[in-house]
């Protein structure tokens, strides 16, 4: 592509398609969204997470999308370019500029955690038989708290993500999806059969879908929002860059439809393979929290008919979707530095891999019981200091403003074009866009600063 004018596109709808429920599955969906929902009432957790997909997350993707189609550059340039289509202030590619900044923060960390999974991969091969609550917590603990280990691990998720990533559009990110997310759906699916057959299937349904509304407290209607946001790559230029290579002719909301449901589908079904486990074993905890996956589950693989098998699918499992997901946060980086500095796209892909793989370093060095665990910045390990800044701040201000500037700044001739959908279904998400997600964004965002000042 070097040297070509000519903005890359998806091939087709399919690999757009695939592409981008491949961001949006991922560690927040098979990881983080089982042991939020465990926490946070089950299925009341659930449900208020369904709406917030399809009322607020699934808005603010038709009008991502259509940023980037319209745009047809990197976030910043795409808000450049449309701003001043527009006549508004070309201070709205700060909003391009915290998406790629937000996105390389989120990659250094969420490419460590990725580590954790390859090296699980290889721990769940060599099984986890008589592993009991204490071995298994004890070997996260200590795997974690190791100065070199992970951080192996986490060069070679890096590395796997810059090889993809490198390739291209078509020839790079294509490619991987149309193999890795059949695959996805399929090890899905055989470890929901196989734990539904073995595990207690009854109570997982009950955890999952029986509402108990009064653990329902305003913190979990507000982080089943954030989830959803996270969830769906929102507002951080991932989905604005996926947008950009998208045809005309590809209807965006009928395809935001479609990546909301599969990654809400991909929640429970994680849910489902997970939960009958946790249930169906004496002694495990479905309130676990984030060692539900890496502490929890090892204790049930180790003792279940074929584990040595069940285990290491379930990693790969997480890993596939963790990549798919990993090379949508560096696109955008790439495609910026791509049109910034005109370096051919290996050379583009390798910096900023890199650079990311540097910046996470530290992520896995301020680990419980590890050489920098000592460092607190604001009362946060790095870890949870970029997750704040990222995903507390850069993404609700971001999103809101997206959302301001679709909705009262950008022509409504412009997105009646780019959408082409009916009036009716127009005026319903224009009203989403301009006043509901809006408000619902900057009450969560409200609420943040709430609770961090009061502790
Ligand atoms: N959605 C992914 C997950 O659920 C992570 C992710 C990829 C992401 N791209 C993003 C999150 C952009 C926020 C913004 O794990």
């Amino acid at each position: 592509m070097a040297g070509s004018s000519q903005h890359a596109q998806w091939s087709s709808r399919w690999a757009f398609l695939m592409a981008a429920v491949g961001s949006a599955v991922g560690l927040g969906n098979i990881w983080k969204f089982p042991y939020v929902a465990g926490q946070g009432g089950g299925g009341a957790f659930v449900l208020v997470y369904l709406i917030c997909a399809f009322m607020i997350g699934a808005p603010c993707l038709i009008a991502e999308l259509s940023l980037g189609r319209r745009g047809q550059m990197s976030p910043v340039n795409s808000m450049t370019k449309i701003a001043s289509e527009e006549g508004r202030s070309k201070a709205w590619s700060l909003l391009g500029w915290s998406g790629i900044v937000g996105a390389f923060i989120i990659i250094s960390f969420y490419s460590l955690v990725g580590g954790w999974v390859l090296a699980y991969i290889g721990k769940a091969a060599m099984g986890f038989t008589g592993w009991t609550a204490a071995t298994s917590e004890s070997t996260f603990n200590s795997f974690i708290a190791e100065p070199f280990e992970p951080i192996v691990y986490h060069f070679l998720f890096m590395a796997i993500t810059v090889g993809i990533v490198a390739r291209g559009v078509q020839g790079g990110l294509e490619k991987a999806v149309e193999v890795l997310m059949p695959a996805l759906f399929i090890i899905l699916i055989l470890l929901v059969v196989y734990s539904g057959v073995t595990g207690n299937f009854d109570a997982a349904i009950k955890f999952l879908f029986e509402p108990n509304f009064h653990k329902l407290t305003v913190n979990n209607i507000l982080s089943a929002m954030g989830l959803a946001f996270f969830s769906l790559s929102l507002a951080m230029g991932s989905m604005m860059t996926y947008g950009s290579y998208l045809p005309k002719s590809v209807n965006i909301p009928r395809s935001a439809f479609i990546i909301t449901a599969s990654d809400s589908m991909v929640a429970l079904l994680a849910g489902l393979a997970i939960f009958p486990i946790v249930f169906g074993y004496p002694g495990l905890e479905a309130s676990k929290g984030p060692g539900l996956v890496f502490v929890t589950l090892p204790i049930a693989f180790g003792q279940m008919p074929g584990g040595t098998i069940v285990g290491p699918l379930f990693f790969a499992l997480l890993g596939v979707a963790a990549i798919t997901s990993s090379i949508s946060l560096l696109e955008p980086a790439v495609s910026y530095m791509e049109e910034r500095m005109g370096w051919n796209r290996i050379k583009t892909t390798a910096t900023m891999g890199f650079a990311a793989f540097a910046l996470g370093i530290f992520s896995s060095l301020g680990q419980e019981g590890n050489v920098l665990a000592n460092v607190h910045i604001f009362g946060l390990s790095i870890m949870d200091l970029k997750d704040y800044i990222a995903s507390n701040i850069l993404m609700p201000i971001g999103a809101m403003f997206m959302m301001i500037f679709v909705g009262w700044f950008v022509s409504r001739k412009a997105m009646m074009e780019e959408l082409a959908i009916q009036d009716k279904s127009f005026r319903v998400w224009y009203f989403l866009v301009r006043y509901v997600c809006p408000i619902a964004i900057a009450v969560i965002f409200a609420n943040i600063i709430y609770a961090t000042i009061t502790g």
